[in-house]
């Protein structure tokens, strides 16, 4: 990955460095309330309007994309919320490494890099190899949202998670352009001004499932800072 990396003083902002001195979510937001994960929050247009309707829940919104990163903390400082922190750091590196088993109550993932081309499709988030890692890190009863504006990804992830015996459909189908009061991100908009549909999956994990701890994909072009596991 190649951009440049200007220093982010945001006091939302949470370096990596910060997090592992300081040992916990907990600890950093200062109470326990429960956690929720943005993957790829973009501008953190998203985050601030799900983080101001649910004022119980904490949450993490993350992204690689430096200037995201930046966009986001201004629109959290402005938003006036106290229940959100801003990390630039890759969603599987932080699962792995920093959330870990039972550790979140929901996780938002709004149009992720498509890779079209069918060569590119293993580079995709959003798989079977995700999936478990997921199960692994949400609680019991834990949801995961996602959206996407490309036909091909949102039909696979509703295959995907409707053959999943783990999950349990939140929505009436494998996949949904009925948005409801789900909120509108930035590219789910741009989407939606041109006439094409957003493909929304919910679906919440069951209770009482026993998840090994998963084998982690890495992705393919984030390097993890602490290649030690
Ligand atoms: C197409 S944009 C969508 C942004 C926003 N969610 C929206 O709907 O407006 C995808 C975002 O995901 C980020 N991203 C891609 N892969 C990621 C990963 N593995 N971990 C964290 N962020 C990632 C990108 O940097 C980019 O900002």
């Amino acid at each position: 990955m190649s951009q440049r990396m200007t220093l982010i003083s945001s006091p939302f902002f949470v370096p990596e460095a910060q997090l592992r001195k300081i040992g916990s979510f907990a600890a950093l937001f200062g109470n326990d309330n429960p956690l929720a994960l943005e993957i790829g929050c973009g501008i953190g247009d998203f985050i601030v309007q799900i983080a101001a309707r649910h004022p119980e829940r904490n949450f993490i919104a993350i992204d690689i994309f430096n200037r995201g990163c930046q966009q986001t903390c201004s629109r959290i400082e402005t938003s006036g919320l106290q229940n959100i922190r801003m990390m630039r750091i890759e969603a599987r590196y932080l699962m792995h490494h920093y959330l870990g088993k039972d550790s979140l109550e929901a996780v938002y993932i709004n149009c992720p890099d498509p890779w079209p081309k069918k060569r590119q499709r293993k580079r995709r988030l959003v798989n079977a190899n995700f999936a478990d890692l997921l199960l692994y890190c949400l609680k019991d009863g834990g949801e995961l949202n996602f959206s996407t504006d490309f036909v091909d990804y949102g039909e696979n992830v509703g295959e995907l998670l409707s053959n999943d015996t783990r999950f349990e459909n939140l929505l009436s189908e494998p996949y949904s352009h009925e948005l409801g009061d789900y909120p509108v991100s930035k590219y789910m908009r741009r989407f939606l001004d041109l006439g094409q549909p957003i493909y929304l999956c919910r679906y919440r994990k069951k209770s009482g499932l026993e998840i090994p701890p998963p084998t982690v994909d890495k992705g393919f072009r984030v390097r993890w800072p602490r290649d030690d596991a």
